[in-house]
């Protein structure tokens, strides 16, 4: 799915430059990355590219709380 029609990328290659350990998850140097350097036109795409920030950094989040609760404990969390 196209997130910027006027310098078009893709969702994908937004994951991909949010995966990026060299890129900072800031909107502004997301779409940097994914668009080539080119700056945004109409901005319309920001919005997008900031829900995918937020739900990138919530997924770390959960992931993070998997990895460091022991397995029983989060089982107890799950099943309430
Ligand atoms: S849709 Fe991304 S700058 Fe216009």
């Amino acid at each position: 799915m196209y997130v910027c029609l006027c310098n078009p990328f893709s969702d994908k290659d937004v994951t991909k430059a949010l995966e990026n350990p060299c890129v900072r998850n800031t909107p502004a140097q997301i779409y940097k990355a994914c668009s080539g350097g080119v700056k945004p036109c109409c901005g319309s795409c920001v919005c997008a590219i900031k829900d995918m920030i937020v739900d990138h950094h919530a997924a770390l989040g959960v992931q993070r709380i998997k990895e460091d609760l022991p397995v029983a404990a989060f089982e107890t969390i799950a099943a309430e």
